[in-house]
């Protein structure tokens, strides 16, 4: 590591590494250098003049969040004379701004508001009309105000860099210069928000929270996103028990400020007026009515037990959106009290035949923090933008800062494309498009390797084979779906392997052969939709769903359960890297009960014992029996990410890749969760997305 440089600030010594800018090496000491467009991990603009500093020797200020630190060097950041410099630049920001803080959404949060307290006059010697230009709504996601603007060109830069999107621009000179969306009067783009979160004043603004309320008026709770298998962190602003925002403005989580449209905005399915508030029974005129939970209880329990006497058949169809805890406990369930192991769940990736492959090897499976750090990518046959935009965002973070070199072998276009080093537009599957790889490949220092649905069964073990055969570490991710796609295969739910990926004495049937079983007595259904695409092969099987609405398998049932969604429970998820963390309840739905709840009270209608139902008690048996979950309990519990340790041998059993198939969501569609979501449906992109869906889980 080179020699770091000495320099002193506001009279203290430091030391910082060359190259550090005096904005972070004041950050350092504790010193804040107020700054408009300043953003960490985006390119310099040095537009706004805000973070001017006084450095001895030098006849002018100097631009602290672009001047780098020297030997020797002394910088005063609070004398008279950089005040007066701040007063200056707030004062001519504020030339046109309205200063309309008390209806305004970022009011409370705004930087430019708490500069002004800071550092504004009294009153502005500019006593002309202000120029005007009326809001304008980009998307019904995204407004611009423009005279709240303060032309910082953060917005302009993470859309550009950080998302790989490029939507914004900047329009006209002077005092008429605006930010311009790429359809001129609307966006097209991944309609994100992230412009929006990082806009330090109120100039751009979300569709979905506008003028709905003050930040002060919600209870900010810390919570995992329930859409895709990323595992992004969410805050959501909650008010009288209803969500009204999501953001990470706090950068608490493994995914720092990110969040797509589906973790900022699609958090309104939650409040959906088809949501089901009661249990419904088929009463004998065949139509599903509202009953009481213990009517429920009662009928489903009665015809449980009936089934098991007899020793009939079960069939347990469990979910990717439950919590560990859920899945884990209906497993537990269905294995010990109803004597089967007739349980699966929508399979999306191939983790079973990857566990089996890597046996022995240690630290092959790549965490998210390693799509930044990692020097080169390899990426099969997914569009990670699309379907994974974290790691999408990480992988491209990684190209900024580290100039990490990526691959992409994809049947068409994908956004890595446009800065990757080599990509190979072909079929995923077979040796060719790997081989005309090999070579750059194995120059690499590392690699990490990223792969969908199309590598599955021996296209896995051939994957690995060939990441073995380059010479160098390398690390991989089976992509999957959902917010528990992992958790769902690690709790096991799966007819042939258990918790842990412990292999069960008698296999049970898998998804396919339960739905064709025309001999099925009973259906049980938690949080799943299977008859979306499937028919139920046996018309006399009793079905018992649970879900928060009544989807073509809930139309089915003859008893459904309103279920919460995963931001109204405790509990643990696992996201696509392994990484398990803490779903905190949020907002509160009349009438739906989480699943464990669910799965508990029916165990204590049957009079079964399965231990108790409370989420904290359930992931301490999680702990102690499921390899790989023995994590350190402070890490989740204070909202962080844990890594698991899956197994590091055989995994014995076959992974039936015919089962395995992603559902090629979008940015715009989320299974059936998307459906309900007025905010994702409201985009003009969703449309053409939504078609592009294959099946629902
Ligand atoms: S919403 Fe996202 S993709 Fe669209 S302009 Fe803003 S940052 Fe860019
Ligand atoms: S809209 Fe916001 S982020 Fe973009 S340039 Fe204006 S003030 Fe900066
Ligand atoms: S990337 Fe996935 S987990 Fe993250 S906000 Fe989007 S949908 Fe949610
Ligand atoms: S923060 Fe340095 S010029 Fe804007």
């Amino acid at each position: 590591m080179a020699d770091l440089i000495n320099l002193t600030i506001d009279g203290r010594h430091v030391q910082a590494a060359p190259g550090t800018l005096l904005i972070n090496a004041a950050k350092q000491l504790g010193i804040e250098i107020p700054a408009f467009c300043y953003y960490d991990g985006y390119t310099l603009q040095a537009a706004c003049r805000m973070c001017l500093v006084e450095v001895e020797k030098t006849p002018k200020l100097q631009v602290g969040c672009t001047t780098p630190v020297a030997e020797g060097m002394v910088v005063h950041t609070d004398s008279e004379v950089v005040h007066q410099a701040r007063k200056g630049m707030v004062e001519l920001l504020l030339t046109n701004h309205p200063l309309d803080c008390p209806v305004c959404d970022k009011g409370g949060e705004c930087e430019l508001q708490d500069m002004t307290f800071r550092y504004g006059l009294g009153e502005s010697r500019f006593t002309e009309e202000k120029y005007h230009v009326d809001e304008k709504e980009w998307s019904p996601v995204v407004f611009y105000d423009k005279p709240r603007c303060i032309l910082c060109y953060r917005c302009v830069r993470v859309c550009n860099e950080g998302m790989g999107v490029g939507a914004l621009g900047v329009n006209n000179r002077g005092v008429r210069s605006e930010i311009e969306p790429n359809g001129f009067d609307h966006l097209n783009c991944d309609e994100c928000g992230m412009c929006i979160d990082i806009c330090p004043v109120g100039a751009l603004t979300s569709g979905a929270y506008r003028y709905k309320t003050r930040p002060w008026e919600m209870q900010h709770v810390g919570t995992i996103c329930t859409h895709c298998s990323n595992g992004c962190k969410t805050t959501l602003g909650v008010r009288n028990g209803e969500i009204i925002r999501g953001n990470n403005r706090d950068r608490s989580g493994i995914n720092g400020e990110f969040l797509c449209i589906k973790g900022r905005y699609a958090f309104d399915f939650s409040h959906h007026p088809e949501r089901l508030q009661s249990p419904l029974v088929r009463k004998k005129n065949g139509k599903l009515e509202p009953v009481a939970w213990s009517e429920a209880l009662e009928v489903v329990g009665k015809k449980f037990q009936e089934v098991r006497g007899r020793n009939g058949k079960f069939g347990v169809i469990g979910s990717n959106h439950t919590s560990n805890e859920e899945n884990y406990l209906l497993q537990k369930f269905a294995r010990q009290v109803l004597g089967t192991n007739n349980i699966d769940h929508h399979r999306t990736g191939d983790l079973a035949t990857l566990l089996d492959a890597l046996s022995g090897k240690a630290d092959a499976l790549a965490t998210t923090a390693d799509l930044y750090d990692r020097k080169a990518f390899l990426i099969i046959g997914a569009d990670l933008a699309q379907q994974h935009p974290f790691l999408s965002f990480q992988i491209r973070a990684s190209y900024r800062h580290h100039n990490a070199h990526i691959y992409t072998i994809a049947e068409g276009p994908v956004r890595e494309d446009a800065y990757s080093v080599k990509t190979v537009t072909q079929a995923p599957a077979g040796a060719e498009p790997l081989e005309s790889l090999r070579d750059s490949l194995k120059n690499e220092p590392e690699l990490v390797i990223l792969f969908g649905d199309s590598i599955k069964g021996d296209a896995v073990r051939k994957l690995v084979a060939f990441g073995d055969s380059l010479g160098i570490p390398v690390k991989y991710v089976c992509l999957v779906d959902y917010s528990n796609s992992r958790g769902a295969f690690d709790m096991g739910l799966l007819p042939d392997l258990g918790p842990g990926c412990h292999a069960v004495e008698s296999a049970g049937l898998a998804y396919d052969q339960i739905l064709a079983a025309a001999d099925l007595d009973a259906l049980w259904v938690v949080g799943a939709n299977p008859l979306k695409r499937s028919d139920l092969a046996s018309k006399n099987a009793f079905v018992v769903v649970h879900d928060m609405f009544l989807t073509e398998t809930a139309q089915r049932a003859d008893v459904v359960f309103p279920a919460a969604s995963a931001y109204e429970k405790n509990g643990t998820v696992t996201n696509v890297c392994g990484e398990v963390q803490r779903l905190k309840p949020a907002s509160k739905f009349m009438g739906a009960k989480p699943d464990l709840e669910i799965i508990g009270l029916l165990a204590k209608e049957m009079g079964a014992d399965v231990g108790i139902w409370l989420a904290d008690k359930v992931f301490e048996e999680i702990r102690k029996t499921v390899r790989g979950y023995n994590v350190a309990l402070p890490i989740v519990q204070s909202g962080g990410a844990a890594q698991t340790v899956p197994v590091n041998g055989r995994v014995a059993a076959a992974s039936r890749p015919d089962l395995i198939q992603s559902a090629r969501d979008t940015l715009f569609t989320s299974g059936s969760l998307g459906r309900y979501s007025k905010a994702l449906n409201s985009v003009k992109e969703a449309p053409g997305a939504l078609f592009q869906a294959r099946s629902e889980t």
